[in-house]
């Protein structure tokens, strides 16, 4: 008990809230945070009250005294805090759906709109990450501008009348560098991370103290007017923990104590920690989180990661995760009594520069979000989600204020029906069944549930959601060529270094390769030298010699007197690298250059900063008259990244300070270690760009000095057989993009670009054809809907067979195209057994001819239009006693201005 810090809870009953214990800082927190639901309720209040003739003069003073009242309530309105059943921000326990966007991972001026599609969403809350690495690169010296600005970011969050969960970490896992720490956090004398160790504690307790402060000083905790309802610290312990033993459990308790000492006034979260300390709350992450418990019975269900869909790694395929599956995962975690989930990720975004840690891991982080790289909404998860965050906020009442009763409704079925204190219910019914449908009696009605769904019942008889029936549209998004005219490249070949060159550092052995560079660079040369004598027998017709050299990764270029030899690579699952290849060696005095690159540092592991990178041997060449000769003791000259890098090649400053060659490479396609550089203007319009780096080897890009990422064409190697939403979802379900590269475009943003001159620099590390290098643009191609003619959001009732009544439905498909667009064309329509998905749709054996006619009357020149599907509205059924669709493909183009 020595180390339990003490805290009162909020009573654990069901009851209303009266006996909550409030934060006394805040007086007017319920005003300058409170959601905007309910600054719309007080001003719609005003704005009925202005509307009641006469009694204007006189309800105003009395609107305008309520409202301060309101304002100055007693201090027990105030505060965040938690009981057993959900989050209590002032006074209230709240049903919070929240998302992550990681501020990075976006430019500022993309920030606003993230937030606002997050909002539209129906989100609640922002989550992020605090990037320690990014803050702070080197001991003391800090950076919050640009991308990293925190506070801008925060408060563009509360601008849109959202909350913040601050997951400072500040171990952060998230596919990010190091897992967000500082590589010089590796060299702090006596360190070892995320264990009972003092330096590592100290400096973690410095960088966590920073940012507290840092939103204490802005006001930016809920407890102070601000947006910020929850902390997170550390991240993911608990498997570490068990590595630790005893220090692990130490460490926690320390770490929980240190964040709850500094007293922000609202909780803090542990994730995937079991034995979270009090009072800090643990939560889950997962793809499914409804088995979870927390470990006190006092503390409520959380699940801070629900994964939305997966990273990408190079080499690997692009993984999906179907929404009905997420909106399931999503329902059932709620039935069971859930009451705050985050979407991990809703906007994933780019790791620009060399961010991505892994490693392996991809420039692109879209990871399938609700919000696509892009900032585009992905439909239909984005709508499909919206309307389930929509049918969980209409049963919000009953949710929060009583545990499940749970009823059988078969074999896999099941209703969990909650009771408010004032009468309401909400009942959710769940068919867990992955292959059929079930027809289930509950409240003397029967329902239908598809099969791995949840229907939702707000007043626990209409069904206003189910999980696997999706009604919004798709969307296809298409990267179109930004501009007819091919950029005209220059060149400049990046030298191998001499041997004779003395800026070398030189060793005897190999060195690991972050000791060396402290990621200043992905890259670092070996170089040896290799004297052979001339009567050796390779070199008279013989065998030629093989070298082996073993790389603790995670890619090698092998480059014998200036020449490509070779290259190997590591993958995420493997980083380790076995080079063996036949090399041509000349009487004399050779040179051997290894060339080692880094493709971002591990983000996990157990004692992840011991893991080496780099060629650490053996390198041995075979095939010597003597036998074998091992080349791992001799002297070794090493140079830190490349020539280019140190002269800022990449930079507006710097590219001029080098000759670069004019003309046509084409036949040079394969010209290893090579800069590139053109100039171009910004392309018209608003949409999105992204450079297409197909034709491309493997490197990195910059911008305007601004590094996209690394880039790399490695073709993708996976299953991508099919995907059901039904059975449980694991990344390796639904992959998409076999054979193709796993990243073909690199997300340019916008903001990053000036009208014209804009300099791209492009390094190429194996060879690349950069005449076909092009900029695009991102769009919607087309809208698309495919609708059931059943569907649960219609209530119509008739009496079935049994007597009983059932619901009846009359579905509509909804299209609707971006603002300032409008359908121009119905490129497919069928009502009937249609096939495919959306882009490839297909005529099926039941087609009513007049599938097109309704759309193409209620739809073209609208932005938005609905029609219903019953035969009637197609001149007949086309084939009667079967289940019909409709599917429609429809492109939006800029609305047509009105001729004045
Ligand atoms: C979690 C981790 C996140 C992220 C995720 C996978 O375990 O907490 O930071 O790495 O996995 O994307």
């Amino acid at each position: 008990m020595s180390n339990m810090v003490i805290f009162t809870f909020v009573e654990a009953s069901i009851q209303p809230l009266s006996a909550i214990k409030c934060n006394i800082r805040c007086p007017l927190c319920s005003l300058h945070s409170a959601p905007p639901h309910l600054l719309s309720l007080s001003l719609s209040l005003s704005l009925s009250l202005s509307k009641m003739r006469g009694a204007t003069r006189t309800l105003w003073p009395a609107a305008i005294g309520l409202v301060l009242l309101l304002a100055l309530l007693p201090s027990a309105q105030c505060g965040v805090t938690y009981d057993r059943k959900a989050i209590v921000i002032n006074g209230e326990r709240r049903i919070l759906i929240s998302g992550s966007i990681h501020y990075p991972r976006s430019t500022p001026d993309m920030w606003e709109g993230l937030v606002q599609k997050a909002r539209d969403g129906g989100l609640d809350v922002i989550q992020t990450y605090v990037f320690w690495n990014g803050h702070e690169p080197s001991p003391g010296e800090y950076t919050f501008e640009g991308r990293y600005d925190l506070v801008r970011f925060v408060r563009t969050v509360q601008r849109a009348g959202l909350y913040v969960h601050l997951r400072i970490g500040p171990y952060i896992c998230g596919e990010w560098n190091f897992g967000g720490f500082p590589v010089w956090l590796k060299y702090v004398p006596g360190i070892s991370f995320r264990t009972d160790n003092e330096p590592f504690k100290r400096a973690m307790q410095g960088f966590t103290q920073k940012i507290v402060e840092m939103m204490k000083t802005e006001s930016l905790f809920e407890s102070q007017g601000g947006p910020i309802i929850l902390s997170q610290i550390e991240n993911e312990y608990g498997p570490e923990a068990k590595a630790f033993g005893p220090a692990g459990q130490a460490y926690v308790n320390w770490a929980a104590k240190m964040a709850v000492g500094f007293d922000t006034g609202v909780p803090w979260v542990m994730c995937k920690e079991d034995d979270a300390p009090d009072p800090v709350i643990n939560a889950c992450n997962g793809f499914y989180c409804d088995a979870f418990r927390p470990n006190r019975p006092y503390k409520p269900m959380m699940w801070t990661e629900a994964w939305s869909g997966w990273f990408t790694e190079f080499g690997g395929t692009v993984h999906q995760r179907p929404v009905e599956d997420l909106a399931f995962a999503v329902a059932r975690f709620i039935q069971k009594g859930g009451s705050f989930i985050n979407y991990y990720m809703y906007h994933g975004g780019t790791n620009f520069g060399r961010t991505a840690g892994g490693p392996f891991i991809t420039t692109s982080y879209d990871y399938d979000a609700p919000v696509d790289e892009f900032g585009f909404i992905r439909e239909p998860k984005h709508g499909h989600l919206k309307e389930l965050h929509r049918a969980i906020k209409l049963c919000e009442k009953a949710l929060v204020s009583s545990d499940p009763t749970v009823l059988s409704l078969g074999t896999y079925q099941q209703a969990h029906v909650f009771n408010s204190q004032s009468g309401g219910c909400a009942a959710f019914l769940a068919n867990y069944n992955p292959n059929s449908y079930a027809r289930v009696l509950f409240n003397n009605m029967h329902y239908n549930l598809p099969p791995w769904s949840i229907s939702i019942l707000p007043d626990c008889r209409n069904v206003v959601f189910n999980t696997a029936k999706v009604g919004v549209q798709t969307s296809q998004m298409q990267m179109l060529a930004s501009s007819n005219e091919q950029l005209t490249w220059e060149r400049y070949d990046e030298e191998i270094v001499s041997l004779a060159d003395n800026s070398l550092l030189t060793a005897t052995g190999l060195l690991e390769q972050i000791n060396v560079t402290r990621d200043a660079s992905d890259y670092l040369w070996y170089i040896a030298s290799v004297d052979v004598n001339p009567d050796e027998r390779f070199l008279r017709g013989g065998q030629p010699p093989v070298l082996i050299v073993q790389s603790a990764g995670h890619a090698l270029h092998v480059f014998v007197n200036g020449q490509l030899s070779g290259s190997a690579y590591g993958s995420r699952e493997n980083r380790r690298i076995s080079y063996n290849s036949n090399i041509i060696l000349r009487a004399g005095s050779n040179k051997i250059a290894l060339l080692s690159v880094a493709v971002g540092l591990p983000n996990v592991g157990t004692h992840y900063e011991l893991w080496n990178t780099g060629v650490l041997g053996p390198v041995v060449l075979h095939g010597f008259d003597e036998g074998k000769r091992d080349l791992t003791w001799q002297q070794w000259s090493y140079q830190v990244g490349l020539r280019g890098e140190s002269m800022n090649l990449n930079s507006l400053e710097g590219v001029s300070t080098v000759e670069w060659m004019q003309g046509d490479f084409a036949g040079q396609a394969q010209q290893p270690l090579t800069w590139f550089k053109a100039y171009f203007d910004a392309p018209g319009g608003d949409e999105p760009l992204a450079l297409d780096m197909r034709s491309m080897g493997k490197g990195q890009v910059w911008v305007n000095g601004q590094s996209i990422g690394r880039y790399w064409t490695v073709y993708a190697n996976g299953d991508c057989e099919g995907c059901s939403y039904t059975g449980t979802y694991k990344s390796t379900k639904c992959q998409i993009g076999c054979g193709e590269p796993t990243q073909r475009w690199y997300h340019v943003p916008r903001s990053w670009l000036q009208p014209t001159g804009n300099l791209l620099v492009v390094f190429e590390e194996l060879g690349g054809d950069a005449a076909k290098i092009s900029l695009v643009k991102r769009s919607v191609s087309s809208i698309c809907a495919d609708v059931s003619e059943w569907h649960p959001t219609i209530k119509n009732w008739h009496i079935d067979s049994y007597g009983q009544p059932e619901e009846i439905h009359r579905p509509k498909v909804h299209l609707h195209c971006a603002p300032g667009q409008s359908i121009s064309a119905i490129k497919f329509a069928s009502f009937g057994t249609p096939l495919g998905t959306c882009g490839s749709f297909q005529r099926g054996a039941c087609h009513s001819l007049n599938s097109h006619i309704p759309l193409e009357k209620k739809c073209i020149g609208q932005q938005r239009c609905a029609v219903t599907i019953s035969p009637t509205n197609f001149g007949g059924d086309p084939c009667p006693n079967i289940l019909k669709r409709m599917a429609v493909e429809a492109v939006c183009s800029p609305a047509v201005q009105p001729v004045h």
